[in-house]
């Protein structure tokens, strides 16, 4: 096998799926708890009320419960042997409503006794600093990242993060699959830009203005990352810190020269339009005419080119489930993926939920995206959502997923083999959380069960499911026994 022996095997979760406790201990409200469940015996899917209403179920409030669970959990990850472990930190819990003069107290030990316990079990912390979350008073104020405002708010709760945690923390991501915030209208949800209920749709038409705003703030978050990234090597020249894409990997439908050139353009925007500002520091030549063509007008300052410039990532991270495919063809069958809605392949199998299983294009992307930036690659979440099986004596018996997150790492082993530099690998979900897509926490991907429903019900207790033990072994043998 060729994984080197730094290696950074892991797992990832994020704090408004996993910790819960969302009123508890000074944290203010955050858009991610006005998501109410999907309605699944309608096949509804979730809305984000801008009120919360009491009669409907919202699932992140309590999500996995870690945060009154945190030393298992993190006890659990270090028995796996867990070199890294991802987790976000929620920016209400430190600033309850985004601009307080003082950060919450509370908020600061949780994350730093959940950072003592990770090195106890010699675990590296890499934090994402905004996973989808935005504190709700931000959106009362000034519709989220619709303002420029905001900028300075994120930047200054960065600072506080770089220095609360010097040197516990080494590793950090700036903001979740930040291209998600062009696909509308959950883009403009998540950036809490609406004051409005507002359901997901995987497959909406934006309008003029609605594009207008999602390129805007993106821009605005761009500047934020880039003033983070640089704030971060001054505080501590140890720090690491990369970007993350939600990877929209895809190939054309046919070898028709049209499918190919529009898979190429929709890749451009879809994949490489925020990964090239974030690693190159510039904005793209074809969004140019993306922009053009779509009547998008970014509102820039003077010094936001040099901002940019000055703030390129040290490390390219994504988010890797599944592959698509681009057809000029509109009478091809359809399917989902991760936060998207696009052409089936016929060459593939699809999960209970619809989305491709490919772990060639998991090689394929990770040569595709370190030829085009030669920066390190890491691979901050993949997985497989799945529904699992508490048997009377507290196995779960889960070959699926090993076989899935097998299949996955033998291509990460090919591509290290082709050449590329591949720092490490978190698998999402690794104690098992509310989905983001449909607020089920049966959509599980972890090695450990949570004992909860999709209603909330259950002890909460943690099990250990037979991937768990099957990863332990991945771990030891740095991936040589899979
Ligand atoms: C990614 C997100 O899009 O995919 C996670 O970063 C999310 O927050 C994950 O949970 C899997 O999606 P889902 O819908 O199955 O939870």
């Amino acid at each position: 096998m060729n994984f080197p022996d730094e290696f950074l095997w892991g797992g990832a979760t994020c704090a408004n799926q996993f910790e819960g406790a969302w009123n508890e201990d000074g944290r203010g409200d955050s858009t991610m708890d006005h998501f109410a469940m999907a309605d699944l015996v309608n096949d509804k899917p979730r809305e984000y009320t801008y009120i919360n209403d009491s009669q409907r179920i919202y699932p992140y409030h309590t999500g996995s419960d870690h945060y009154h669970h945190y030393k298992n959990d993190i006890r659990l990850l270090g028995e796996m042997g867990f070199k890294i472990y991802r987790l976000s930190i929620s920016w209400s819990r430190i600033y309850s409503m985004g601009d307080d003069t003082q950060p919450n107290q509370k908020g600061l030990d949780f994350y730093r006794n959940v950072f003592i316990e990770c090195h106890k079990y010699n675990i590296e912390p890499m934090v994402t600093i905004s996973h989808f979350d935005i504190p709700m008073h931000l959106v009362d104020k000034y519709k989220g990242w619709s303002s420029r405002k905001v900028i300075n708010l994120y930047v200054r709760y960065c600072k506080t993060l770089f220095t609360e945690y010097k040197g516990l923390v080494h590793y950090w991501l700036t903001f979740n699959e930040i291209n998600i915030g062009k696909m509308i209208p959950n883009g403009l949800i998540i950036n809490g830009a609406l004051k409005e209920n507002r359901t997901m749709n995987f497959f909406g038409k934006p309008t003029i203005e609605e594009e207008n705003l999602a390129y805007q703030i993106l821009h605005h978050q761009f500047i934020a990352s880039a003033l983070a990234v640089k704030l971060g090597h001054e505080i501590d020249s140890d720090n690491k810190i990369g970007c993350m894409i939600g990877s929209m990997t895809s190939y054309p439908y046919s070898c028709k020269p049209e499918d190919n050139l529009k898979n190429q353009t929709e890749v451009n925007m879809g994949n490489y339009f925020c990964g090239d500002i974030m690693v190159r520091g510039k904005y793209p030549y074809f969004s140019k005419k993306y922009f053009k063509e779509h009547h998008i007008q970014i509102k820039k300052e003077t010094d936001d080119d040099k901002i940019l410039e000055e703030g390129k990532v040290d490390f390219y991270s994504f988010s890797y489930y599944s592959s698509g495919v681009i057809t000029t063809d509109n009478e091809i069958e359809k399917t989902y993926g991760n936060l998207v809605f696009g052409t089936a392949n016929p060459y593939l199998k699809k999960t209970e939920w619809g989305w491709m299983i490919d772990p060639i294009g998991l090689r394929f992307f990770l040569n595709e995206v370190y030829s085009r930036y030669t920066i390190p690659v890491f691979i901050s979440e993949n997985g497989l959502g799945a529904k699992d099986i508490l048997e009377s004596d507290g196995t779960i018996h889960d070959p699926y997923r090993i076989e899935y997150l097998r299949q996955h790492i033998l291509a990460i082993n090919e591509a290290i083999g082709d050449g590329v530099e591949v720092m490490g690998y978190t698998p999402w979900g690794c104690i098992d959380l509310v989905s983001a897509s449909t607020g089920e926490m049966e959509k599980r991907y972890g090695f450990v069960y949570v004992d909860a429903d999709n209603f909330g019900n259950g002890t909460y207790n943690r099990y250990r499911k037979d991937s768990f033990y099957w990863y332990k072994k991945v771990i030891s043998t740095n991936g040589e026994d899979l």
